[in-house]
């Protein structure tokens, strides 16, 4: 570790709650597909500030309506009608099955939404005392009591009891025990289509089809959370779109701002007309100047074909890490993804391989101790991703 390094390391420890693991590196300057520590030091950057800025650094389009739009209007807060607001939600509900946006600030917050929507239809539009939510096993919504108990991962509630009420988590791709845990009590199923912090573990076609049946039989809703998945990163707009389905509610945030903090929640107008003036707010949600710079990264990906891009470019990648499995029977269990989200299970604990990556220039992710993710921009050249197998085949081969 540099001295510049240790230096802010203590200035951090000092002065920062101690929450996250940090990466052994400090982040100066960010262009493109590329990453520079104070040095100079090049990094290729797979991970795209896990799955957010997809259309790459410093994007000179994105720049220019985030000064323009904040010379003529930024926030005023969502007492006033917004002509950019509107835009977006025009944007986005052109992309999928659903007729109503709802603008906020983060991936949990929106989760947090997509709870108190289900809770509130069932109250006010079912007239059902239906409040609870089902959640697999493995899956990840957030941090806010509410997402962290709907988590379906013991390390993110340790310490946080009393947990509120309402949230059931069943096995993994368990369709017997989602319908054993249904009661007059369930409002929703709330899923990833692929569990991407639990290292992208996708749910099957077959699996996804008997939850939607299962939900319609029971009259509850399907929430999805496309946090992680949605706007491209699988190939098209929506992970749920290839599975064909078109869920209750669905929530988004990580790329819609390319690095602006913003969610969204999109439902069918007939779960969405739970929520009535004073039922759910916020005061940052959608203003104009995220609202601007979103539309501009919805009119970037469609001229640009970006989905498709991504979709070409992480078939080539699934193929790349699929003959590195070959090479390493041994010390690669799996190869998992679509598009561009993508999970490179290790049968040997990751990190050392992990490091070995960073002190190449690669920045991914470990998670769970042995699988590499790589959450890279949609733009990445696919040339980068050939290096990066070099540097993994090399790596496994001292392993
Ligand atoms: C699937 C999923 N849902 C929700 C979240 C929470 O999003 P945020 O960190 O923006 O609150 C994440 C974050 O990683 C996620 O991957």
């Amino acid at each position: 570790m540099s001295d510049a390094l240790s230096a802010l390391k203590e200035r951090d420890t000092a002065s920062i709650c101690n929450t996250y693991a940090r990466y052994p590196l400090a982040v100066e300057r960010a262009s493109g597909t590329r990453l520079y520590d104070s040095s100079g030091k090049e990094y290729v950057d797979l991970l795209a500030g896990i799955a957010v800025c997809n259309l790459g650094h410093a994007n000179e389009e994105l720049l220019g309506t985030l000064t323009s739009q904040w010379s003529k209007l930024g926030h005023v807060s969502n007492l006033f009608h917004q002509t950019e607001q509107v835009e977006l939600a025009e944007r986005l509900l052109a992309t999928c099955g659903a007729d109503k946006a709802f603008f906020c600030n983060s991936g949990a917050e929106a989760n947090e939404a997509a709870i108190k929507m289900a809770r509130r239809y069932m109250h006010t539009v079912k007239d059902r005392d239906a409040y609870e939510v089902i959640t697999l096993d493995g899956s990840f919504h957030g941090r806010t009591l509410a997402t962290l108990t709907a988590t379906g991962q013991p390390k993110v509630k340790d310490g946080f009891e009393p947990l509120p009420e309402g949230f059931i988590t069943v096995p993994f791709m368990d369709i017997d025990a989602v319908r054993a845990a249904i009661t007059g009590k369930t409002a929703a199923v709330m899923v990833e289509l692929i569990q991407g912090e639990r290292g992208v573990r996708p749910l099957s076609q077959e699996y996804v089809d008997a939850l939607v049946a299962l939900c319609r039989e029971k009259d509850i809703l399907l929430i999805v959370d496309e946090v992680q998945t949605g706007l491209g990163r699988t190939g098209k707009y929506w992970a749920h779109q290839h599975y064909g389905i078109t869920p209750d509610i669905f929530t988004t945030a990580k790329p819609l701002a390319n690095g602006l903090p913003m969610g969204a929640l999109l439902a069918t107008d007939t779960v969405a007309a739970a929520f009535t003036p004073g039922s759910h707010g916020t005061t940052f949600g959608g203003n104009a100047l995220v609202s601007a710079v979103a539309c501009t990264v919805l009119d970037i990906m469609k001229r640009d074909g970006i989905c498709e891009k991504a979709a070409q470019t992480g078939a080539y990648a699934l193929d790349l890490f699929r003959s590195l499995q070959e090479r390493h029977p041994g010390k690669i269990a799996e190869v998992r993804g679509l598009g561009l989200i993508i999970g490179i299970e290790l049968t040997i604990p990751g990190q050392a391989i992990w490091q070995g990556l960073m002190d190449a220039g690669f920045i991914c992710n470990l998670t769970q101790g042995t699988i590499l993710r790589l959450l890279p921009p949609l733009i990445i050249d696919p040339a980068d991703l050939e290096r990066y197998a070099k540097e993994l085949d090399r790596l496994l081969a001292q392993a």
